[in-house]
């Protein structure tokens, strides 16, 4: 294991430093586009004002005969467009892939000042996550780009969920991880066609009551991993994410997934499809009543340190900086979204 003193330093000379704490950004929703259709492309300067990531997509759903063109697309539509505060990221090809050493390598050339996350599929241990780090710090270094380039993880597959923890942990360049529930079944050899959600035979029987039909209650097939992530990303200070639901029109369906993951400890999820966006905002964004709450605090408290009573509840050091994290995301989301500001009273 490498050594405490070690971790934090860059892993090539001039690259730029790692991140201590990750930067605070509104990532309620990460958009997939296809950046090989120059129809989505063109969609892209206003889809990135409705949204907090715009994710050029060079993986899966992209045919073999495209990734050249998805490559070329992203980096097109990076140069092209104005981002403003939303996040630009890509989810590259996988690392046994012919595809993801030029996909990292032009893409870091051409747009590595622009770029914040690159998202890694099929994961399976610290070793994928080492791989990219020493490979992004050395072209970090060689285009001179100025802050370090995330790498979020997906989680889809056993051996990945079997080594959450040591991949949460392999660097300081983790951004965080979402949870690849199409994948992930394939590789578990679990018996769904579906991508992400329920399924109807996956529920525990009632009690039998006489001659009365037996009721069954549907369970989540993803708990157990979505508890898994969630752990081992809050104990390492990076972020869980839900990743696709495939049903795009069972919009109730879908706003349930996300909400149990939201209630879980997930930050975000991914949107596919322009409805999902809406729903994402309306899972993820900060509560009311808990902005309102953190004002308070806030304004109370405005060298963040003493202690205060708040409707009765003791207020110190520790509740403002949770209020802090809360103010400082409504902030941004009001920014983002003025009908939010204006509910949040900002
Ligand atoms: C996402 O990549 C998934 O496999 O669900
Ligand atoms: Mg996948």
């Amino acid at each position: 294991m490498k050594l405490p003193r070690q971790f934090f330093k860059p892993l090539a000379i001039g690259a730029p430093a790692p991140y201590r704490d990750l930067p605070v950004r509104l990532e309620r929703m990460i958009h997939f586009v296809p950046p090989h259709l120059e129809k989505m492309r063109a969609k892209v300067p206003d889809i990135a004002k409705q949204v907090d990531v715009v994710l050029g997509n060079l993986e899966d759903a992209i045919p073999s005969d495209a990734k050249e063109a998805a490559r070329k697309g992203f980096i097109e539509m990076a140069q092209a467009t104005d981002f403003g505060s939303t996040g630009l990221w890509t989810r590259i090809n996988c690392l046994n892939s012919p595809w993801v050493l030029d996909d990292i390598v032009e893409i870091v050339t051409a747009i590595g000042n622009k770029l914040d996350v690159i998202m890694l599929p099929k994961v399976e241990g610290a070793w994928d996550i080492h791989y990219l780090d020493q490979l992004l710090a050395q072209l970090e270094a060689k285009n001179g780009v100025q802050k370090p380039i995330l790498i979020h993880a997906i989680l889809e597959t056993a051996e990945g969920v079997k080594n959450v923890e040591e991949i949460a942990a392999a660097s300081p360049r983790m951004h965080g991880m979402s949870l690849g529930p199409a994948d992930l079944a394939a590789s578990r050899a679990m018996k769904t066609t579906r991508v992400g959600g329920g399924h109807p035979e996956y529920k525990v029987l009632a009690d039998p009551d006489g001659d009365k039909p037996r009721v069954g209650y549907q369970q989540d097939l993803w708990h157990y991993t979505i508890a898994k992530m969630v752990d081992a990303c809050a104990a390492n200070g990076i972020k869980p994410f839900y990743g696709p639901f495939g049903d795009f029109a069972d919009l109730a369906a879908c706003e349930s997934q996300f909400r149990n993951a939201f209630l879980q400890g997930c930050v975000g999820a991914w949107s596919l499809h322009p409805t999902q966006i809406e729903i994402a905002k309306r899972v993820f964004s900060p509560d009311p009543a808990e902005v309102a709450f953190a004002l308070k605090i806030v304004e109370a408290m405005p060298d963040g340190s003493g202690a205060v009573m708040i409707d009765g509840k003791m207020q110190d050091d520790a509740t403002w900086k949770q209020a802090k994290v809360i103010v400082d995301l409504a902030k941004i989301v009001a920014a983002k979204d003025p009908e939010m500001g204006k509910v949040y009273g900002l």
